[in-house]
């Protein structure tokens, strides 16, 4: 076939899709439990918005972004993550005057044009909150607490929490002088990205994955060690409220995030089970007290996280599909196929989910659709049955059947399926 989907991207079938729902419905509960509520941002957006954002020097500015310019000249460009259009939203709509505190979750496709690999997505799926107006760090706790939570509701036992905290503009100031004085008289064994992150944002040399580079940064200072009085009482009071709160969690001082709109916390929940592979980090998160001023609007600390679903769904254990068809109506003869479709309408009404096959066919061949359908019952429809008002209906788990009232069949049919 010479029309495929694009590379890294995926679609995603009805045999795949009930356990997408079971994950969105129950991170749809959870968010709802600690006071989220929904936003829906659009796919496509100027393209300044991310280059702003994220940063000029971030792998996805420079590297992975799906950027186009559209019929009336502008640069615009599929959006790769949601905090950037939250904070975009949350200007436009001057939502810092409707109320102090805004909290808001998010569910959907992101695009990066990364190298595909088993986890890693062009097209991949976010859920993510948004916290907007509270400085911390009682939030901090608490939105870490509610994702560990929320992964451990889901099966997901296996797991890493890292936090760090990379300090507000004055610490990282310092931590830039200490690190730079550090890093220089390695800068020409450094690959040429952190070469020139060097003079960018020395900080990114610590997320870089080539081996001379990770090697070199394992032993450079801590930022820990760089942290402000008021940051450093930051990270304290989060890490004293996590425990309190029962919540497990690693101090990693070298835990740096690829984006560059981060202020002190910082957190990953490492999925360590089987399942995943290289692809291991199940979600990422932190604090960005400085980018809604940065864009534009009221000066605005901010917190959220955003987890990957296809990476969630590979660490979920499996449950089996549940069956989508509560009844089969199965048509004696091809004389009552009307009248079946007639029964199909009135189990519908009832709430009964109805499968038949209309298109006819022999007793025995629409009761093997059933079964393959996993229906538990089938309900058969002939001649006699149409002229009594009845139906003959079959459990297919207790192998039982008898005949019961047209009138009383979804009634039936409920009681058996409970
Ligand atoms: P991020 O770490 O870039 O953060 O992405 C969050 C999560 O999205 C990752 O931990 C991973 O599970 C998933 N993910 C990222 N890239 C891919 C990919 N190519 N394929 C599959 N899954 C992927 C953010 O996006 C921030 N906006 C999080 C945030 C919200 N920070 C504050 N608020």
């Amino acid at each position: 076939m010479s029309l495929r989907a694009v590379k890294g991207m995926k679609d995603i079938l009805p045999d795949e899709i009930s356990k997408w729902h079971r994950l969105e419905d129950a991170f749809r509960a959870r968010a709802a439990l600690y006071g989220f509520r929904e936003a829906r941002f659009p796919i496509v957006e100027p393209t300044a918005l991310f280059v702003r954002s994220i940063g000029e020097n971030t792998d996805i500015v420079e590297k992975e972004m799906y950027t186009f310019t559209d019929r009336g000249d502008k640069s615009l460009t599929l959006r790769p993550e949601g905090t950037a259009s939250s904070v975009r939203a949350y200007i436009q709509h001057n939502v810092q005057a409707l109320e102090p505190v805004t909290k808001w979750f998010y569910v959907g496709p992101m695009y990066r044009r990364e190298r595909p690999a088993k986890g890693r997505y062009r097209q991949f799926y976010q859920a993510g909150i948004e916290v907007f107006g509270d400085p911390g760090p009682y939030v901090d706790a608490e939105v870490i607490d509610m994702v560990v939570g929320f992964i451990s509701s889901l099966g997901i036992t296996q797991v890493e929490v890292l936090i760090n905290s990379i300090g507000g503009p004055e610490t990282r100031a310092n931590y830039r002088d200490a690190l730079l004085g550090y890093l220089e008289p390695y800068r020409s064994e450094l690959c040429s990205d952190c070469q020139r992150r060097m003079d960018a944002n020395p900080l990114r040399v610590l997320d870089c994955k080539v081996p001379r580079c990770s090697e070199i940064a394992a032993d450079a200072p801590s930022i820990l060690s760089h942290l402000v009085d008021a940051d450093r009482a930051h990270f304290d009071t989060l890490q004293k409220t996590l425990t309190l709160l029962g919540t497990p969690y690693r101090v990693e001082g070298s835990l740096v995030r690829g984006l560059d709109y981060y202020t002190r916390t910082l957190f990953e929940v490492l999925g360590k089970g089987e399942g995943l592979g290289a692809q291991n980090a199940l979600l990422g998160g932190g604090r960005y007290d400085q980018m809604v001023k940065s864009l534009g609007g009221p000066d605005t600390p901010a917190i959220g996280f955003a987890m990957g679903l296809e990476r969630l769904l590979m660490a979920m254990p499996s449950e089996p599909d549940p069956t989508h068809v509560d009844v089969f109506i199965v048509a004696a003869q091809a004389s009552v196929r009307s009248e079946a479709a007639l029964l199909g309408r009135e189990l519908r009404d009832a709430g009964l989910r109805v499968e038949s096959d209309l298109r006819g066919g022999s007793l025995k061949s629409q009761l093997r659709r059933a079964d393959k359908m996993s229906a538990r019952i089938a309900m058969i429809l002939g001649e006699s049955e149409v002229e009594n008002g009845v139906v003959q209906l079959k459990d297919l788990e207790q192998k039982t059947q008898d005949e019961v009232s047209r009138a009383e069949a979804a009634k039936r049919a409920k009681a058996i399926l409970g």
